[in-house]
């Protein structure tokens, strides 16, 4: 399985911060944002890594990341995504690098407490289609949110003012290689965006939907708020480990 990380954007809601750097660049606690996710796919043993860059600031990738040794990896993939068009436009970059393999993608600002080996073993057993990571959360409207019935997803609603559950769809998504094709046929959202959720409720429309649950802490950082939340949690994770 290959990773993909999505780190584009131009980072507006973390203005002034961004007018220097990339978003997924700012600390969270001792570390660059994106070193999260690079350890979260890492940690899986997943060692074919590329990350989805954009914006001003997307040499600053090379300079933190280099080619990846202190990682353990033998070198990085990148490209970059002109404009903003969507976390589903993004991927769709990754499509020659991903070489019809399976897919891990995380969102360059998410973090998750919990070692996520075991899904990716569960996805690597799962003939074909998709898996998502949930989590119960007490502010669902602020992300996709899955509805589920006798223990299958059956619909995700991207911030819905009534969500229909507490259970948040994180950053970390797991795709076989139809996802490029079900991207190719995607039309831009209210907002003129391509959506992942749009993406992720076509896999369920086809019944190869499946999930799992994040035990540990799950955050987003890509506000100031859930920036500080994030630093927070890894400070006392950090403290724990010693
Ligand atoms: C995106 C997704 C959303 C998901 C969230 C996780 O939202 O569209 O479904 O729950 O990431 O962080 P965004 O943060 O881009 O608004």
């Amino acid at each position: 399985m290959k990773g993909v990380i999505l780190a584009g954007g131009l980072g507006t809601r973390m203005m002034p911060c961004t007018k220097v750097t990339n978003k997924h660049l700012l600390p969270v606690y001792n570390k660059p944002m994106i070193y999260y996710p690079l350890m979260t796919m890492v940690n899986a043993g997943l060692k074919d890594i590329m990350i989805v860059t954009g914006g001003n600031y997307a040499g600053d990738f090379l300079r933190i990341l280099g080619n990846g040794k202190e990682f353990g990896l033998k070198d990085i993939s990148y490209t970059y995504q002109e404009g903003e068009g969507g976390i589903a436009d993004a991927l769709k970059l990754s499509e020659n690098f991903a070489e019809k393999e399976k897919i891990f993608v995380i969102l360059g600002d998410n973090l998750v407490e919990d070692d996520v080996s075991e899904h990716v073993a569960a996805f690597e057993e799962q003939k074909k289609g998709a898996r998502i990571f949930l989590k119960e959360v007490s502010d669902p409207e602020r992300f996709g949110v899955a509805e589920i019935k006798n223990r299958k997803v059956i619909n995700i609603k991207e911030k819905p003012k009534k969500p229909k559950s507490n259970y948040a769809v994180c950053g970390l998504y797991m795709y076989d290689s139809e996802v490029f094709e079900i991207i190719r046929n995607l039309k831009p959202s209210a907002r003129g965006e391509l959506e992942i959720t749009d993406v992720n409720n076509e896999y369920i429309r086809r019944g190869t939907m499946n999930f799992s649950i994040i035990k540990g802490w799950w955050t987003d950082a890509g506000t100031f708020e859930s920036l500080y939340r994030a630093s927070k949690l890894v400070a006392e994770r950090e403290n724990k480990i010693g």
